[in-house]
């Protein structure tokens, strides 16, 4: 079993034990039991019947104190002799298998560990569909394939680009044309795979706009990538030109390995402050917002 089938089955347990949880409780809630009797009515009448005498002797002794004299005996019955009960004492003993495990605490502590055991698989299968991405993923290095065949890609026939996306790097591969030493990229390491001879050089753009966030699309006819959200616009080496964007699009660390792909590093993101003079112009053309 892969680790998409062991998630998805993990949300249809979870899925499941909701509507489990719902249907339970719904099916627990009734009328009530009705008014509290028992030893609670009991105590409550001894006390009153206590009071009720008290109450006759403290005037019985006003009447004496009156007349001089003792006109009310009251004879004393076995109530008044009877001690006041004491409510600790006449807890009702109920045997252990009753304390623990009476219907109600029965379901719930089913229910509870049924939902402790079913989050566990949930996190453990929800680890193990996220564990292959920490393998090759983003933030991982991530081969973009042949450099050579990429430079094809990006440069069309007619001289303008089109930038290759790279999804599992989140990543534009654009070609680099220029100096590189009279860029921004100047004092950036790895930023680009510099060409031999008249060869643009290649780098990877990430696609996440810097100013909140979304994703950049290409702009063909602008020659360039312009933000959807809040209109930031770039050149096609991701150099800043207007917009709420506080600085060009972050590239990542590109290297060549030894069958001459082109690795993105996309655990390693660079950023770079605005370029005063741009290495490439925009726009080209109409743009896309
Ligand atoms: S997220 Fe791109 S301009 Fe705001």
């Amino acid at each position: 079993m892969d680790a998409q089938t062991t998630f998805i089955i993990g949300i249809a347990l979870v899925t499941l034990l909701v509507v489990a949880a719902v249907l339970s409780v719904a099916l627990n809630r009734g009328p009530s039991a009705g008014p509290v009797t028992g030893s609670f009515d009991r105590r409550a009448a001894k006390a009153e019947r206590a009071a009720r005498k008290a109450a006759a002797r403290a005037r019985a002794a006003a009447s004496t104190d009156e007349t001089g004299s003792a006109t009310v005996v009251l004879a004393e019955t076995p109530e008044d002799t009877e001690p006041i009960p004491d409510p600790l004492m006449e807890r009702e003993t109920i045997s252990a298998e009753e304390y623990g495990v009476n219907r109600r605490m029965f379901f719930n502590r089913a229910i509870l560990g049924f939902f402790g055991a079913s989050l566990g698989f949930f996190g453990l299968a929800s680890l193990a569909f996220l564990w292959p991405k920490l393998k090759g993923g983003f933030g991982t290095p991530v081969s973009a394939g042949n450099i050579d065949d990429l430079r094809a890609e990006v440069i069309q026939s007619d001289g303008t680009i089109k930038p290759k996306p790279i999804p599992a790097a989140q990543a534009w591969i654009v070609p680099f044309r220029g100096d590189v030493s009279k860029s921004i990229l100047a004092d950036v390491a790895d930023t680009v795979i510099v060409g031999a001879g008249a060869e643009p050089g290649i780098m990877a753009i990430w696609h996440r706009c810097p100013h909140l966030g979304c994703r950049v699309p290409e702009c063909l006819p602008s020659q360039g990538f312009e933000c959807p959200c809040h209109g930031s616009k770039y050149n096609f080496h991701g150099e800043y030109i207007e917009g709420p964007a506080p600085r060009n699009m972050d590239r990542f660390r590109v290297t060549i390995d030894a069958e001459n792909n082109l690795i993105i590093d996309t655990g390693t993101i660079i950023e770079t402050s605005r370029a005063p003079v741009k290495s490439v112009a925009y726009p080209q053309g109409p743009s896309c917002l």
